[in-house]
């Protein structure tokens, strides 16, 4: 039987200019194997929620201080997931750690995108500017975006894609990190998107 297109979740935490390059690419056509079905903050107060409610797509707060627990957390996700018939997940600047558990459930169904080359700049603790800091701290002259599968390890899974960005003389952090996302991730998380979304579709069709 064939399967129209996966269903995507998008899981983010901050401002949700990811997200915007996922909404923006959908609409012109370039994910036509992946649908955005829910967008899921772990902030109330992260403006990607209102790039969803202008996209019309549905957003679901769930924090983990409300939940009390880790475990508490992922379950109350899985159900969202389940309610949605969630077939990918994408972390778009999501800033909360999961569990190897629930990594484990959605094993090849979840991807991040990380504004380094990864193994460089990567794991726990290198998040937002920070990454940007270590790489001209270390002086190297070329950076990029990775986009790869989430496994127990932070940044650790099968690597996807790669783009890299040149590192300028007069770079700051903040224009680094503006750089990194304007020439690759905001090009990446589409592409990396829809790859994966045609490869659920062809196994979904296989299985059926
Ligand atoms: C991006 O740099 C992304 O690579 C990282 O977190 C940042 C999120 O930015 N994982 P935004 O919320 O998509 O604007």
């Amino acid at each position: 039987m064939p399967v129209n297109r996966a269903r995507i979740a998008v899981f983010v935490s901050g401002g949700g200019t990811n997200l915007q390059a996922l909404i923006d690419a959908e609409k012109a056509g370039a994910i036509p194997s992946g649908e955005i079905v829910l967008v899921v903050s772990n902030n109330k107060n992260a403006f990607a929620l209102q790039r969803a409610q202008a996209a019309g797509i549905p957003a679901q707060t769930v924090t983990r201080r409300e939940c009390g627990s880790q475990e508490v957390f992922e379950e109350s996700l899985v159900r969202l997931l389940e309610e949605y018939e969630i077939d990918l997940i994408i972390l778009a600047g999501f800033l909360s750690i999961l569990s190897a558990e629930f990594t484990r459930r959605f094993e090849n169904r979840i991807i991040n995108i990380h504004p380094s080359l990864i193994p460089s700049f990567c794991g726990k603790g290198y998040y937002g500017l920070k990454v940007h800091q270590e790489a001209l701290a270390r002086g190297v002259k070329v950076t990029g975006a990775t986009v790869h599968i989430v496994n127990e390890i932070p940044d650790g899974g099968r690597i996807l894609l790669q783009k890299a960005v040149d590192i300028l003389p007069e770079d700051t952090a903040e224009t680094l990190q503006r750089r990194v996302m304007e020439q690759a991730e905001w090009i990446l998380l589409p592409q990396a998107a829809e790859q994966v979304s045609a490869e659920i579709i062809k196994e979904k069709e296989r299985a059926t």
